[in-house]
């Protein structure tokens, strides 16, 4: 097998077995971000950088059916796992980059970007990017399931592609997020979680 050398053919590579490096635990830790997301039924929801789809079941449950959800991510082989995963229903799969988002401005209700961030090689553009698409008022969610430290060493580790793709520090996403117009900014970085949550102004 040839060495990745692209952020698609690294997680191409990797969509297949994706869903075993993901536990019981972590599934339960994700319904616990998107349930402190507010989606209300009706609301369109983006989940940024999707992967397999482990955030796709909370998501839905809380859009309901008139709601809608659209994974997004850069990685076709990702996507069709997740289309085979958790379905068409309400749901959608585009194939794109998080710092260029095909979606007309104030699309969406809300926005996810779980364990993706640090991928995003533009990530001034990419919060540009949520910003333009989020509708007045609408939050944005950036989420790992480890803090920031653990999350640097795991892509460091791993090396590559992801070698350098690192989590900013809290006061680094703090100002990240103001300077791409985001207002009531918070970001905890703690051993078991790292979530930082931004509101595009009304
Ligand atoms: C570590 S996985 C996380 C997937 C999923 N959110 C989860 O929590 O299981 C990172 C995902 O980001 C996607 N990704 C990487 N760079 C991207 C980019 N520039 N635009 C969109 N998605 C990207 C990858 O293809 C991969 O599916």
């Amino acid at each position: 097998m040839s060495v990745p050398t692209t952020h698609r053919e690294f997680f191409d590579e990797l969509a297949p077995s994706w869903e075993d490096y993901i536990s019981p635990l972590d599934r339960a830790a994700v319904g616990t971000i998107v349930a402190s997301m507010g989606i209300l039924p009706g609301d369109r929801v983006l989940d940024l950088g999707s992967g397999t789809g482990v955030a796709i079941p909370a998501l839905q449950q809380w859009v309901k059916h008139d709601g809608r959800v659209v994974a997004l991510d850069i990685s076709g082989q990702m996507l069709e796992e997740a289309r085979v995963l958790h379905g068409q229903v309400g749901t959608s799969y585009v194939q794109a980059d998080g710092s260029a988002l095909p979606f007309r401005d104030e699309t969406f209700d809300a926005l996810l970007c779980n364990a993706t961030f640090p991928h995003l090689r533009d990530k001034d553009a990419a919060l540009r990017e949520i910003g333009r698409v989020l509708r007045p008022g609408g939050r944005v969610y950036i989420a790992h399931l480890v803090g920031r430290e653990r999350t640097n060493a795991i892509h460091r580790n791993a090396g590559g592609v992801i070698g350098q793709d690192l989590v900013p520090d809290a006061d680094e996403m703090k100002l990240m997020l103001e300077a791409a117009g985001f207002s009531d900014v918070t970001v905890a970085d703690e051993p078991a979680r790292y979530v930082a949550v931004g509101r595009r102004p009304v």
